[in-house]
């Protein structure tokens, strides 16, 4: 089966990766890591904090940044939310158009959700930062989630942006701002720092499973402002972390060249739907800078399509999102699997 449908890796792992998995000695499978003897998280967290240069005490390490979400989430909605006139807050703020999981974890921990609007633009979809301040003074949530770039929109935050957000809304709304994506559209990471040094109330989560390529491995790590022991240890791991894992995770890491190589490579595809559909009426490709893109189509061909593609083995995302319902969102996979994708939408889109 091709799977283009969540957002995965269609590529081959890195030479190192594959090394790290080989080379891996069961024995050390054997006993706990001892780094937490010297007040470290793990392996991880130590190199992910050099590389972002960010304390390691600011380091979060999760199973995933679903696990990053659902921490944060359950931690500053119900165990920690905090009262305004006399009652606890459990609002969160979610982008419209985002990743459903938001709303299931709000919901799953008693949390109450609201949506602040983003807009269709051209070839895009943005945030109005002016409205999403005005949104969260009026709402006063106790967490405003953004993410950059959003899934399945696409559209991001610059840091100017996320500091201007962050300097004009009150200082007990947690920003979580999800950047699982965020490697695929710049390698500056260069703001991530001052932003966590300045901005106690910010949280950034990132993870291995989409420029890294390796969301089986389930491995997230974030970041948060100074002064949150308690939720960080909510957070830790008292005996550590899976010491296998953490191998594959360093190796990855170490494998910039590689991964940026394969998300240079997925240009190709963006420019291939857009060429090949762009100007097809009843079709609108938008802006892609993650390793998915979000494709608009006329809803009368989903039945034929669906059909067409499970006969290939393909399985691609057919939105349901309100507002969504006439939009594909494929993940760019290699360029054999985006040309088949490619010819069968236009091949049924001809015959309909
Ligand atoms: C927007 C967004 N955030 C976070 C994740 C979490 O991925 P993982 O738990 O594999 O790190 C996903 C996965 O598809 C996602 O789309």
């Amino acid at each position: 089966m091709n799977f283009l449908d969540r957002n995965e890796f269609n590529f081959e792992p890195s030479q190192k990766v594959v090394e790290a998995i080989k080379n891996f000695d069961p024995k050390d499978l054997c006993f706990y890591t001892r780094i937490y003897d010297q007040g470290k998280k793990s392996v991880i967290s130590v190199r992910v904090g050099e590389i972002y240069g960010v304390p390691e005490e600011q380091v979060l390490l999760t199973y995933g940044g679903e696990d990053m979400l659902k921490n944060a989430i359950h931690y500053f909605l119900s165990i920690n939310s905090q009262e305004v006139n006399g009652t606890p807050n459990t609002k969160i703020l979610i982008p419209e158009f985002s990743w459903w999981y938001y709303n299931k974890v709000a919901q799953e921990c008693g949390g109450t959700f609201e949506m602040y609007p983003l807009h269709e633009k051209e070839d895009t979809f943005a945030y109005d930062i002016d409205e999403v301040i005005e949104y969260t003074n009026r709402v006063h949530p106790r967490m405003l989630l953004l993410a950059s770039p959003n899934n399945p929109t696409g559209n991001g935050l610059t840091p100017e942006e996320t500091a201007r957000i962050l300097e004009n809304i009150p200082s007990d709304t947690i920003v979580l701002i999800d950047e699982a994506y965020a490697s695929f559209i710049s390698k500056d990471t260069a703001y991530i720092a001052p932003l966590v040094n300045k901005y106690s109330n910010l949280i950034i989560s990132r993870t291995l499973s989409k420029f890294y390529g390796l969301p089986g491995l389930r491995c997230g790590f974030g970041f948060i402002g100074k002064g949150h022991d308690q939720f960080l240890s909510y957070v830790n791991k008292y005996l550590g972390y899976n010491r296998f894992s953490e191998a594959v995770a360093l190796a990855a890491l170490d494998s910039d060249d590689h991964y940026r190589h394969v998300a240079d490579d997925m240009e190709w595809g963006r420019q291939l739907y857009k060429k090949e559909l762009g100007d097809l009426p009843g079709f609108k490709v938008y802006k892609s800078v993650a390793n998915f893109i979000l494709i608009k189509y006329p809803v009368e061909i989903k039945d034929k399509l669906m059909e067409e593609l499970k006969a290939q083995d393909y399985k691609i995302k057919f939105m349901t999102d309100k507002g969504l319902e006439s939009c594909l969102r494929i993940t760019l996979g290699r360029k054999e699997q985006t040309q088949v994708v490619c010819d069968t939408i236009k091949r049924v889109y001809n015959n309909k």
